[in-house]
């Protein structure tokens, strides 16, 4: 006979408060209580949903045959964070389509474009930070990372705010859990941006030269769907906005990386005299370590069994991503800083999975990981070697319940100097 048994349950007609108030925690609260690596749940207004970590898990979660994207997000996340018909809500060949267009943008000597241009215009700020009391560094870089990424997309921006582009390109990944006005100012933001982008799209297919071929903006803005269709100019600027929005995002790992520095130095010293082997080590351990997705989401396909549990089609399952992070069968000491672990990490697909896990291209994981780790890359190694500065007393403190999660000072540095 087949092996069943009930999933634990999380009592309650709707536990979203609790989800939103224990934040990162609150799966791995739950599966600590239990014993167990998956239990139900209701959430988003009663809705029932299953809970889940742990390798084989992420394994399950991103089987094609298992699980779809289509309808998983919610609208308020659709809305400001990711926006209505990108990849994300891709499946099947669609999404394999699309995905490979994004894939094609990430070869070895773009990612090192994007790390060059990065370096370029840390170095070109880097004396007016000189003449400053002090700096926010989170809001410094996303300001650098916003010029770098519309250069490297090929996004024109003569005449443009560069200010406040960053700060509305940051506003919709910092507002996207929020409620009332700050969701708002997500929202407008990316109404905003949308309506700029899609201007550009359209100059683009009427023939006016704003960007080389061979840039991001005009490969996505003459991508043709599977049909051989152009996308909708609307569906075009999503996933344009796909490609500004995440990287400006990654200041939040910048903010991190300066923490790390600063509460371990002594791993300060061993980046100072070690090569990119260990940079790369420390950037693995910083995107483990500390909070930034809590979850994905994914919709049951078909009715499956796994585990003991009857998978009903239909069903919302959450992969607990900041769990896997920290799962105990999966790391030694989960809750200390120890890049050396990944001196002999066997790179598997689901259990570093700050990103998302399985494949790229025809699964949903980050299509910009690897674009994400040349540049943290980049910055740790100036924060390391080209700068020296200081870091008054100021509050450090990171929340488990917002997302994402930077110092509460946005990381403060002082008496700033070139080496
Ligand atoms: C800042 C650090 C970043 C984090 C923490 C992050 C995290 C994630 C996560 C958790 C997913 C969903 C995985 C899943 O659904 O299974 C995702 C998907 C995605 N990310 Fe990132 N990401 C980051 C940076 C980037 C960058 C720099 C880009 C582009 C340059 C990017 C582009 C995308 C795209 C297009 C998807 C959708 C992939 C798909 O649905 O197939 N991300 N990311």
């Amino acid at each position: 006979m087949t092996y069943r048994e009930e999933l634990p349950y999380d009592e309650g007609l709707d536990n979203t408060i609790s989800f939103l108030k224990e934040g990162y925690l609150y799966i791995t609260n739950r599966r600590e209580r239990f014993n167990r690596d998956m239990f139900k749940t209701r959430i988003l207004g009663g809705k029932q949903v299953i809970c889940m970590a742990g390798k084989e898990a992420a394994e399950v979660f991103y089987d094609n045959d298992k699980f779809k994207r289509h309808g998983a997000a919610p609208n308020r996340v659709l809305n400001i964070l990711f926006g209505q018909d990108g990849v994300q809500t891709l499946d099947g060949k669609a999404h394999e389509h699309r995905k490979t267009m994004f894939m094609n943008l990430m070869t070895k000597d773009s990612l090192q474009e994007i790390a060059d241009l990065v370096d370029e215009e840390w170095m070109k700020v880097l004396p007016e930070w000189e003449k400053q009391e002090h700096i926010v560094l989170y809001q410094e870089v996303k300001k650098i990372l916003t010029v770098a990424i519309c250069r490297w997309t090929g996004v024109p921006t003569d005449n443009k705010d560069m200010d406040k582009l960053s700060e509305q390109l940051a506003d919709m990944f910092e507002s996207a859990e929020k409620i009332g006005p700050r969701h708002m100012k997500g929202k407008h933001a990316r109404d905003k941006i949308e309506a700029w982008i899609e201007t550009l799209i359209a100059a683009i297919r009427s023939g006016e030269s704003i960007a080389p071929e061979h840039t991001p903006l005009y490969q996505i803005a003459m991508h043709c769907d599977l049909e051989g269709k152009l996308l909708t100019k609307h569906t075009a600027t999503v996933e344009v906005l796909n490609l500004l929005r995440p990287t400006v995002a990654i200041s939040v790992y910048i903010a991190l990386s300066a923490l790390a520095l600063h509460d371990f130095p002594q791993e300060k010293a061993k980046l100072k005299s070690e090569g990119d082997t260990y940079r790369k080590m420390f950037v693995q351990e910083i995107r483990r370590y500390y909070p930034f997705f809590p979850v994905a989401p994914a919709i049951v396909k078909e009715d499956f069994l796994r585990g003991g549990h009857d998978f009903k089609e239909g069903t919302l399952v959450l992969l607990d991503l900041y769990g896997n992070n920290h799962h105990p069968d999966l790391w030694e000491s989960p809750k200390e800083f120890m890049q050396e672990r990944f001196k002999h990490w066997d790179k598997s697909p689901f259990d570093l999975i700050p990103q998302g896990g399985g494949e790229y291209i025809t699964g949903h994981r980050c299509a910009g990981e690897w674009l994400t780790i040349e540049v943290m890359k980049r910055c740790i190694d100036l924060m390391v070697n080209k700068m020296e500065y200081t870091v008054p007393k100021q509050d450090l403190s990171l929340s488990m319940n917002q997302m994402p999660s930077v110092p509460q000072s946005g990381f403060v540095i002082s008496d700033v100097n070139q080496v």
